[in-house]
Formats: structure tokens, C-alpha cells, sequence
């Protein structure tokens, strides 16, 4: 039985302290819920403010990429390193162990295989079942200028409805369909479609001029996407250069996994990132791996 007088009283009431109040310090995030920024902070490092995110969404549409055919073997000892990782409910089900501490962003839009028009997605994945999965975040593909680009749209607000009422933040990534130019007049206008619309943070192409006014004009997170497997050096460097243009980071999947030594490259992309490491210094680590 507590001390039934030290609980009536107290003296550490310190009221000259101003309370304090510390909102969590991602761009754009301080108005958003306790829910929401909690699970941003495990996404983001705190100190950093940047994530790396291992991409291995790929099989949503793509079926068995190279380097994924073996999750369980390819991708679970890579989760020590990586801040976050993107994947699909099935993979997290099936082969993602439970005492991983690596926070899960699902991939919640799905549809045609690479056989058909990418851009026809739904929502595949209902928020309801990505809180029964301790998601920290949801993503969903948004086709700007592509076919189906208002049902891609409605796609994500639809989504961000729902993680607005489970405090489940939304991820939107710009698709670049193989017509469109990933410029930055292109990408400024895909990014900040999806923030405007609601997005809590989003994921798009590097582009070598003028990211930087991509990341300014985007007022949540920007993460940078990987795409195609580049010679590590040249991924490094294109992974320092989106986080001093404004990027809060990289969500990057071939680079990382179809990379000779995935473990050294995920360690040196987390060098860049959350250390500014410059890229060759970088490449060396990966090299003394
Ligand atoms: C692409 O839109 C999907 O999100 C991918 O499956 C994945 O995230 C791409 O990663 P990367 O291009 O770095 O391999």
C-alpha cells in the first residue's frame, strides 16, 4: 500500500518552469497529431531528422525481383541497419520476425502486374489492418500525368481520411511513367500535389538540376527514391546530394539489396545520410566492408 501522505502532496511543482512542450522536429509535421508524430519518430532519426528506408515493395507488382527472391534470407539481416522498411503486408506477414525493431511502412495500393497499365491501382490494404500490423506509416503510388491519374489521387486522400482517424501516417509516392521526365518542374508538381492533398510525407525521383526547389516547394518530408541499380559511388553520391538539396532522407530498395555487399551498402548509405559523409568517403567504408 502506497504512502497515502507523499501521494496527496508533492512539492516539485516548479512553477517558474515555463511546461514543456516539444513537438517532434520534422518540416510540416508539428500540427499533426501525437499518434502521427510518434510514429514519424520512429521513422525519422531524431537527430537527424533523415530516415534510410529499405524498399523491398518491389513483388507488389513485379513478382520475384532479383534480390528478393529469398526475403528471409537477402533482406532480414539488413534490417539491423536500415531506419525503416518499406514492404507489403504479405512479405510482413509471412517472413518480416515479429522482434524486428525495424518500424514497417506498408504499401497500401496495388492492382496491375507489370503485364498491364501501372497506373490502374486501388487501395489494397485497409488502414484498420495496417494498425493490427504496428505500421508506422502507409504508402500508396500516385501517377501525376498518368492514365489513371485522378483515381491514383483519390487513391491517397482516401487513405490519408483513414490514417487521419488512426493516427497512421501516409506515404505518397510520385510515379514517373516512362513518357513523363523526371525534371524538377515535373516532380515539384507531383510532390506537391500529394502534400497539398494530404500526404505526411512523400517519396520521389533525385533529379540532378534544381531538387533543391522540388524539396523547398514540398511542405511535408521528401524522401529520395533509389531507382535502378547504379555503381555504388555514383548511389552515394546521389543520395548525399538529395539530402543537402532538402531531401529528410532516402527510401532506396536496388541500390541497397542488389548491391554486392548489401550490408556495407546500407551502413554507407547511412553514413551519407544521417552523417553527411562525403560519397567517397563513403564508398571507401563500403570498400573496407
Ligand atoms: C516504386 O514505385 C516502388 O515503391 C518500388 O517497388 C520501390 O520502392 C522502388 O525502390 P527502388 O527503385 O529503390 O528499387
Amino acid at each position: 500500500m502506497a504512502d497515502q501522505e507523499e501521494l496527496t502532496e508533492g512539492a516539485r511543482f516548479a512553477s517558474s518552469v515555463p511546461a514543456r512542450h516539444e513537438p517532434f522536429p520534422l518540416k510540416g509535421c508539428g500540427a499533426l497529431d501525437w499518434g502521427m508524430q510518434s510514429r514519424l519518430a520512429r521513422i525519422f532519426q531524431p537527430e537527424s531528422r533523415r530516415t534510410v528506408m529499405l524498399a523491398i515493395d518491389h513483388g507488389y507488382f513485379q513478382g520475384p525481383t532479383t534480390g528478393l527472391e529469398r526475403v528471409d534470407l537477402s533482406i532480414v539481416p539488413l534490417l539491423l541497419y536500415a531506419d525503416a522498411l518499406m514492404t507489403t503486408r504479405g512479405m510482413v506477414r509471412s517472413t518480416i520476425p515479429p522482434a524486428a525493431r525495424v518500424p514497417i511502412v506498408l504499401r497500401a495500393s496495388g492492382g496491375p502486374s507489370v503485364l498491364r497499365e501501372l497506373s490502374d491501382e486501388r487501395l489494397a490494404v485497409s488502414m484498420e489492418d495496417a494498425a493490427r500490423l504496428n505500421a508506422s506509416a502507409v504508402a500508396v503510388q500516385v501517377f501525376i500525368g498518368g492514365e489513371f491519374e485522378t483515381q491514383s489521387v483519390r487513391n491517397m486522400t482516401r487513405l490519408v481520411d483513414a490514417g487521419q482517424r488512426y493516427g497512421i501516417p501516409v506515404l505518397a509516392v510520385t510515379a514517373v511513367g516512362k513518357e513523363l521526365t523526371r525534371d524538377a518542374r515535373y516532380l515539384r508538381l507531383a510532390t506537391r500535389i500529394c502534400a497539398e492533398l494530404g500526404a505526411h510525407l512523400v517519396k520521389t525521383y533525385y533529379c540532378a538540376e534544381d531538387f533543391d526547389t522540388v524539396t523547398a516547394a514540398c511542405p511535408v518530408p521528401v524522401v529520395m527514391a533509389g531507382g535502378k541499380k547504379l555503381l555504388e559511388l555514383d548511389a552515394l553520391t546521389m543520395a548525399y546530394r538529395a539530402v543537402e538539396e532538402g531531401a529528410a532522407g532516402v527510401d532506396m530498395g536496388r541500390n541497397i539489396f542488389q548491391s554486392d555487399d548489401p550490408v556495407a551498402m546500407v551502413r554507407a548509405v547511412s553514413a551519407v545520410v544521417h552523417e553527411s559523409v562525403k560519397p567517397q568517403a563513403a564508398y571507401d567504408q563500403f570498400l573496407r566492408r
